[in-house]
């Protein structure tokens, strides 16, 4: 994989990526700090990428692997040879170790996993300026191998009671390694590392939205010339501000194509419809292709096959309405760096493909467009950040995500015009009920699935045999792990008695307490 061009010479740092769970949370602390970075899988990362590439610095991030398996995860020899500073996490640290002369060793009664609390040497160290607040540092630890020698040139800095080598660096060549993890939340002075360490690669801090805005937009004229684009609108965030800030490029040239599958929520066609038409004087064509979706959606209950069969109808339906707009020669697409990531472990990187997400993958060579993708580098809160930047109302900017797939993978077994009818009521009450007590944006998503599963109850005098139905609402930072939102009893208790009254239909509502992982956002 060639790696995604940065629209300007912001100095870049590189995650080789080892297949930790984690990952994608340090270059979220990264981001934090106006630092641009771009995780790449170890396999990817050759001679030539890392020259290609020129990070100002590395890091190594941790995996399940043991240095030990054959065919352990390594990064290539070179990458020592660079002169930049590197920092390992976890397996990160005992590849390093391993690779530079030192030793690792097997479990044995010293994994540890969970909270973990580091205490000093008293050996001074630039990367660890401010870090130790008491005499002791809660830290957060999953190892079953552990460090027993340290490579020759490094020091130890920091020991917790399992990890005698936690902290440990070579100040001469800027190479740092600890044992746990400091980008995930429960090691709290976390942050603190990464920006001791982007202080002494010498980062200028200077990737802001502002910049990319203004980046991003002349990036785009370059590409495009004077050539036509298309723009697939789902209504989400991430297309909604693909087309804005491409309008903002390009004016005219770009035309939206906003597809009605029959799988939207209640009201979302005329609200996205309204939004664009209200607020930008852009071209929009609404398609309205419920018949076509539905039909071929008919009697299926598998959920990859609904997602491939929705997929690729997308892809005829954008096409026939895409020749409307003439010679098109380009394709934009609200890709997010997430996604970007999840396409690599296809090909090969570190972790294991869940789902297949919903794209317009195979639309552009089918049609010979090419992609313009300017979201490409962003996280989903990024994506927000830069909605605002260019003014979209905050209304649109926070609400939930939706997939593309939509009320079909909300809807387990098979899909009836009657079950989305009963769910796109069901999900209006439900997300009222979240207005009202005033927690929408502190929910990352809520939603509402049908089950296939019809239940006896009794209303009024009379037996009813309706749908049972699961609300959903979780906490995330970008969809990767979420937990269920806990929710008052009183708040549970008010929506199931308002479903169940306002929605025939339903009469039983359960709520979904479980987290990712292991289950997913969306039951399908
Ligand atoms: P899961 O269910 O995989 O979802 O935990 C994580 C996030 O991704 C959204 N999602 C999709 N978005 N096309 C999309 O555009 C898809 O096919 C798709 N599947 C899941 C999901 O709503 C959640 O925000």
């Amino acid at each position: 994989m060639t790696h995604i061009a940065s629209p300007s010479d912001h100095d870049r740092l590189l995650i080789i990526d080892f297949g930790s769970q984690v990952t994608q949370l340090i270059a979220r602390r990264l981001r934090e700090l106006n630092v641009f970075c771009e995780i790449h899988p170890f396999n990817a990362v050759t001679d030539e990428f890392l020259k290609d590439f020129s990070p100002k610095a590395v890091i190594f991030s941790g995996g399940p692997s043991s240095v030990f398996a054959e065919g352990a995860p390594m990064p290539p020899a070179s990458v020592f040879d660079l002169g930049v500073p590197i920092l390992g996490i976890c397996y990160g640290q005992q590849v390093m170790m391993h690779c530079l002369g030192g030793h690792v060793e097997r479990g044995h009664g010293t994994a540890e996993f969970g909270r973990a609390f580091v205490t000093p040497t008293g050996q001074s160290l630039d990367l660890l300026e401010g870090w130790f607040t008491t005499d002791r540092e809660q830290v957060w630890m999953s190892h079953g191998d552990h460090v027993s020698k340290i490579a020759p040139g490094f020091q130890v800095y920091g020991t917790s009671p399992n990890a005698p080598f936690a902290i440990t660096g070579d100040p001469a060549r800027n190479f740092y390694a600890v044992q746990f993890h400091p980008e995930v939340h429960h090691t709290p002075n976390g942050a603190r590392l990464y920006e001791n360490f982007v202080r002494l690669a010498g980062f200028k801090g200077d990737w802001t939205m502002r910049a990319y805005r203004e980046e991003a937009i002349a990036a785009i004229r370059e590409q495009v010339g004077d050539q036509k684009v298309i723009c697939g609108l789902s209504g989400g965030v991430d297309s909604s501000v693909a087309a804005v800030l491409i309008h903002e490029a390009i004016g005219d040239q770009l035309t939206c194509v906003f597809v009605d599958h029959g799988l939207l929520r209640k009201g979302e066609a005329e609200e996205v419809v309204t939004m664009f038409r209200d607020n930008y004087n852009m071209p929009l064509i609404h398609a309205d292709e419920q018949a076509l979706f539905l039909g071929e959606l008919d009697g299926v209950s598998d959920p990859e096959t609904k997602r491939r069969i929705i997929g690729k109808l997308f892809i005829d339906v954008f096409q026939k309405h895409a020749t409307a707009v003439g010679d098109a020669k380009f394709l934009a697409q609200g890709t997010l760096y997430p996604d970007v990531i999840e396409s690599v472990s296809f090909s090969g990187g570190p972790s294991v493909t869940i789902k297949s997400h919903h794209n317009v993958g195979g639309l552009p060579e089918k049609m010979g467009l090419k992609l313009v993708e300017p979201l490409r580098e962003l996280f989903k809160d990024e994506v927000r950040a830069l909605g605002r930047e260019l003014g979209l109302p905050a209304s649109f900017i926070g609400r939930h995500p939706f997939p593309g797939p939509g009320l079909a993978i909300r809807c387990p077994g098979e899909i009836t015009r009657e079950k989305l009818a009963i769910l796109r009521e069901a999900d209006a009450v439900y997300i009222d009920q979240i207005r009202r007590h005033g927690l929408y944006d502190e929910i990352w998503q809520a939603f509402v699935a049908i089950l296939p599963v019809r239940t006896v109850g009794v209303m009024g005098d009379g037996r009813t045999y309706d749908f049972a139905c699961a609300l959903r609402a979780v906490t995330s930072v970008d969809g990767m792990t979420a937990d269920y939102y806990p929710f008052t009893h009183e708040f549970l208790g008010e929506t199931a008695t308002r479903i169940i009254n306002e929605v025939p239909g339903i009469n039983r509502v359960t709520y979904d307490i479980t987290s990712k992982p292991p289950g997913t956002i969306e039951w399908e």
